[in-house]
């Protein structure tokens, strides 16, 4: 029996049993019916949590990009694979074909080609939201260079660190990207962070806002004659099953970002299964997922995971609220979108625009509403259910990470049942576990403690690159043999799922993870700040907002606060990009510390949160005073 389409309650939970009983079968049999591979495995898993290691299919070769892509072409070849929708709703909507996808990745592969880029090389792709940059990705997988997408909001500095992190030898960005009615200079970006990337040789540029930029000789080339010149059919790399498919940098609680490598069959089998599964994929659907593919959203749900199916995947370049706050709207009319995929920051701030401009629009394509990033609150929940999905469409609230590759917690929809603000029951294959501080497993329903995962899955990631042993401290150290996620969660009465939030430092803001250490290593290089902590408040949009507490070396007085606030908001825009900048900056005294030196976040978390009444016993601290000082002065 395929196990491929989970269509009810009662076979969500003979699979999902089967899954658990028996991983190694039950993922074998999915592997084997709905891919295609070039020698099969010759074991399903290995695993050890302790090394950490793990291997899933090993000896078997592949290439992601047949799978995505040439296995479709005698089927589907005239089928819409990639729908761009650009940023100005004047702009033409480009249907690519499976077939022209073929030739446009074939062309770009081959041209990765002649500039040198072989197996296992990095390539590093700054590029907006246009077609390229699915090709790119898709053309970096073909050759088996190893793909490194930054978000082309992050700033200069935050680009040269990912660059060099990595060791890419290639940058693929363009002259330039729109954002509603504004442009943004990305050529001018890359140009400065490639002042500290000596590893670089080559950048390509593709062209989109028609902008003067700089061409550096001998470093910097147009795509667009390459690509012209390039043949248009390229022999896929056979790749092994646990060869590097890409990097993606994500925040962590301390120190660099972690380059977060995914490898190739287990994300593959991964991101297709849960793809068509918790949006019930069939085969005529437009599936929109509105994330930026510099994030792992967009990567496993707008790239990989759609077009191993066959599916159509709408790319939309601009933002929510250009022309106007209907826009999101009108694409699901005008391209009569199936499936909707969005963050419940986006969620609030269309809510906030009331329901007239929702109205507007026939929304009687969509049939599955999903929501990610962060927790959905409970009156955004209601109205993504009553405005958008009048009340017919099931909303999956799908709970995963950066690390996990694929969707970990989530409804199956018309299978199992949502609630508000809980992403309900594990994925099939998935083994969830609640901890208690002491590192024991809370059993149960109706508990709360640290979310872990148990055994292996297919597209978890296998390592930060080029730090293995601060993967294994991050997410194999805190539980014995046991995944870490970072987060805490709740399971009710029936076991159905609620993820409560970061247990650690991780803050994240309209979805975007966000690490308090580089914030305020931007802050402490102002020259008036002798140190600073930051921790999340809530917002109500946003989700959380980011509010500092800056201690000046000298008393301050005499100093324009404000312009030391802007200042410093320019730093962490230049440092990091403008998402980390701080809604609130508190100048305190001092910072609550232990007597071992260490800043007390809970407390300031407290207060900026307005929540100061009960700070618990602060006399151990090593300078109870200064709490008084900062409640006094809160924002
Ligand atoms: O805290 C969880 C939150 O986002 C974190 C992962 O962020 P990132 O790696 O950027 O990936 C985001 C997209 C998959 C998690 O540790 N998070 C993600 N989805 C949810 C969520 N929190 C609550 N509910 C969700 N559905």
């Amino acid at each position: 029996m395929s196990n491929y389409h989970i269509k009810h309650f009662e076979e969500y939970f003979q699979v999902y049993r089967k899954s658990v009983r028996n991983p190694e079968v039950f993922w074998e049999e999915i592997a084997e019916e709905h891919f295609l591979w070039r020698k099969k495995w010759d074991n399903v898993l290995s695993w050890d949590f302790k090394k950490p290691e793990i291997k899933w299919f090993e000896g078997a070769q592949l290439n992601i990009t047949e799978n995505c892509i040439d296995r479709h072409l005698h089927t589907r070849g005239d089928k819409t694979a990639i729908l761009f929708e650009p940023n100005n709703p004047e702009e033409p909507t480009e249907h690519i074909t499976y077939r022209q996808l073929h030739e446009r990745v074939c062309k770009f592969a081959n041209v990765l080609k002649s500039k040198g880029i072989k197996k296992g090389d990095r390539v590093c792709i700054y590029l907006p939201m246009i077609p390229e940059l699915a090709i790119s990705v898709l053309a970096c997988a073909r050759i088996g260079a190893v793909h490194s997408v930054v978000f082309a909001g992050f700033s200069a500095t935050a680009l040269s660190t990912r660059i060099n992190d990595c060791d890419a030898k290639m940058v693929l960005t363009s002259d330039g990207s729109y954002r509603g009615a504004k442009t943004i200079d990305l050529k001018g970006i890359v140009d400065e962070a490639l002042e500290d990337c000596p590893g670089v040789e080559s950048v390509l540029v593709a062209k989109r806002i028609n902008s003067e930029i700089n061409m550096k000789a001998g470093r910097d080339e147009w795509l667009q004659p390459l690509l012209d010149e390039a043949y248009s059919d390229c022999v896929i790399e056979i790749m092994d099953t646990e060869d590097p498919l890409f990097i993606l940098y994500t925040s962590g609680s301390t120190g660099m970002p972690k380059g977060m490598l995914h490898t190739t069959a287990g994300y593959m089998v991964y991101t297709a299964y849960t793809f068509k599964n918790v949006f019930q994929y069939r085969e005529n659907d437009v599936y929109w997922c509105t994330a930026d593919i510099g994030w792992i959203t967009g990567h496993s749900y707008i790239v990989y995971g759609p077009l191993a199916n066959g599916a159509t995947t709408v790319m939309f370049e601009g933002v929510p609220s250009y022309p106007d706050f209907g826009r999101f709207w009108d694409i699901v009319d005008k391209h009569k979108v199936t499936q909707f995929y969005t963050a419940p920051t986006a969620i609030r701030a269309l809510a906030k625009q009331g329901s007239e401009l929702v109205e507007k629009y026939d929304l009687s394509s969509l049939k599955v509403l999903g929501s990610v990033g962060e927790p959905i609150n409970e009156e955004a929940w209601h109205w993504y259910n009553e405005n958008v999905g009048k009340k017919k469409s099931p909303i999956v609230d799908t709970w995963w990470q950066t690390e996990t590759g694929g969707i970990m917690i989530t409804p199956i929809p018309f299978s199992t049942p949502t609630k508000p603000t809980y992403a309900t029951l594990p994925f099939i294959g998935i083994q969830p576990a609640l901890m208690d501080e002491n590192g024991k497993e809370i059993k149960g329903n109706q508990v709360d403690g640290r979310l872990c995962i148990k055994f292996p899955w297919p597209s978890m990631a296998r390592t930060i690159w080029g730090n293995h042993q601060r993967y294994k401290d991050t997410y194999f150290s805190a539980f014995e043999d046991m995944y870490f996620t970072g987060d805490g969660a709740l399971r009710d009465e029936v076991g159905f799922y609620r993820i409560t939030g970061r247990v650690d430092d991780v803050i994240i803001v309209s979805g975007h993870n966000l690490g308090t250490a580089p914030i305020e290593d931007a802050i402490n290089e102002h020259q008036a700040v002798a140190e600073s902590a930051i921790v999340g408040f809530p917002h109500d949009v946003k989700g959380n907002a980011l509010y500092g507490y800056v201690t000046l070396k000298d008393t301050g007085e005499g100093r324009d606060h404000d312009n030391v606030r802007k200042e410093i908001n320019q730093l962490i825009t230049d440092r990091i990009g403008p998402i980390a900048k701080l809604d609130k900056i508190q100048f305190t005294t001092g910072l609550p510390k232990t007597r071992s030196g260490k800043i007390m976040r809970r407390i300031l978390r407290k207060i900026a949160s307005n929540d100061a009444e009960n700070l618990g016993d602060i006399s151990t601290l090593l300078n109870p005073e200064v709490v008084q000082d900062i409640k006094d002065n809160v924002l």
